[in-house]
């Protein structure tokens, strides 16, 4: 299919006024033609489709901009622990025994979450990488993909070389659906000198770096102990930034680690769910946006959310805020930016996030016609504060739908649940 129109209550996320009740959408070849009030499409247009929502809201795909896909294989293996325990006990032994088919199936799981949730294009760490792209080739959704390295690791060197490979073989896959980003894991795992070769072989290919920075107290201790500084300022010390990068919590943040973010241009994926499942701490979002820094939304993976619905974090975000600072703290519309635009400055992406003519054609319709959406005073704290991921009625990513009427067109929804349940259950079995 390639010349669409859509309409529906059109929110494209352009700026806070822009809204169309009765909007059209015009799209072309993957790409969107033309968005405005009814009888705006240009003259000549044909379409091929027409998909009429007078009911629903036609918004940007959501963008997750921090998630471990592949984990929600061992959704709720593990819960209510402290950190240490819950990795080093349950978390690394499962890991270890996952095998490059159960991370395509763990991925292609997260993936029919993804997209049943209004997520189009994702930002991933992980391993077996090549796996994480074939599932995303084939589901059609939209994602930069990172290898996750731990530089202390004795497989760290391989790690660097296979996200390399990564580069090479998908970067700009899948008529450029698939981005590829460096991904060490975090100042904590990785030395130096070894960062510093991330960044070298990086910047020879024009990639960009995605890292967990000041995610927890436990790290800024051991950051402090090691080189007498915050993470954020060794890393500013030892060249990582500069480019593009990707720092992933951004919790525990001097005012000098913020002006060194905001100077550095370094993008922040705020995950509230995750940091407050394990008890890490509340990033300061509000203040980080005031100077300046790219944010968006992060899931982090399954097992520390336990979801990947954005709905959800879209929510907790906004209400985060308003405990930790004031109730006007975060008010909806800027949390919906978080979701779309912001995660399309974040992952570095300049025509995502919006619908605007010119832009990649991934939205979704939220289906309105529903108790908990009347009576209708704002669209955006509706979709903040009152939406959930059951709500997302279609979804389409570069101009092809991936769901209709909540019908999953890409994956075969049954067979990858079964997947997921078999190994996730094989793997729990051999541990014991
Ligand atoms: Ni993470």
């Amino acid at each position: 299919m390639s010349r669409l129109l859509i309409r529906g209550m059109v929110l494209p996320m352009t700026g806070p006024e822009d809204f169309y009740a009765d909007g059209e959408i015009a799209i072309d070849g993957g790409r969107i033609l033309s968005v405005g009030p009814r009888g705006s499409i240009p003259e000549g247009f044909v379409p091929e489709r027409v998909l009429d929502y007078p009911n629903d809201v036609v918004m940007p795909g959501l963008i997750n901009t921090h998630t471990h896909a592949a984990m929600t294989l061992l959704r709720s293996y593990a819960d209510d622990l402290p950190l240490m325990p819950w990795l080093e006990d349950k978390v690394w032994p499962f890991e270890a025994k996952l095998t490059d088919e159960d991370i395509y199936w763990g991925t292609a799981l997260a993936l029919a979450e993804m997209i049943r949730s209004g997520t189009t294009t994702m930002l991933d760490m992980y391993a077996s990488m090549d796996q994480v792209a074939e599932a995303v080739l084939s589901a059609g959704t939209r994602a930069v993909l990172s290898r996750g390295m731990i530089g202390y690791a004795p497989n760290g060197k391989q790690a660097l070389q296979e996200n390399i490979e990564l580069w090479k073989t998908y970067h700009q896959a899948g008529d450029g659906r698939v981005r590829v980003m460096f991904g060490p894991h975090a100042p904590y795992t990785c030395p130096a000198e070894f960062l510093q070769e991330v960044k070298l072989e990086a910047d020879k290919l024009g990639a960009g770096i995605h890292i967990h920075v000041a995610e927890t107290l436990d790290e800024i201790k051991i950051i402090q102990e090691r080189y007498g500084c915050t993470p954020v300022q060794w890393l500013n010390d030892i060249g990582l930034f500069g480019g593009h990068v990707v720092a992933a919590h951004a919790v525990h943040l001097t005012e000098e680690d913020r002006e060194i973010l905001a100077k550095q241009h370094v993008c922040v994926a705020h995950n509230p769910e995750s940091n407050m499942k394990l008890n890490s701490g509340t990033a300061p979002i509000p203040e980080l946006i005031a100077r300046g820094v790219a944010v968006g939304l992060g899931t982090d993976g399954a097992s520390s959310n336990n979801n990947l619905d954005l709905f959800g974090e879209m929510r907790t975000a906004a209400f985060q805020q308003k405990l930790r600072v004031n109730s006007s703290a975060l008010p909806a519309y800027e949390v919906l930016k978080l979701a779309t635009v912001g995660g399309a400055q974040v992952l570095g992406w300049e025509d995502l996030g919006m619908l605007a003519p010119g832009f990649k054609a991934d939205l979704i319709t939220i289906n309105f016609d529903q108790p908990h959406f009347y009576p209708r005073f704002s669209i955006p704290a509706h979709l903040v504060y009152a939406a959930h991921a059951g709500d997302v009625r279609t979804v389409m990513v570069d101009g092809k739908l991936l769901m209709e009427e909540r019908r999953l067109l890409t994956l075969d929804e049954k067979k990858v649940c079964a997947e997921a349940e078999m190994r996730a259950k094989r793997i729990s079995s051999e541990l014991g």
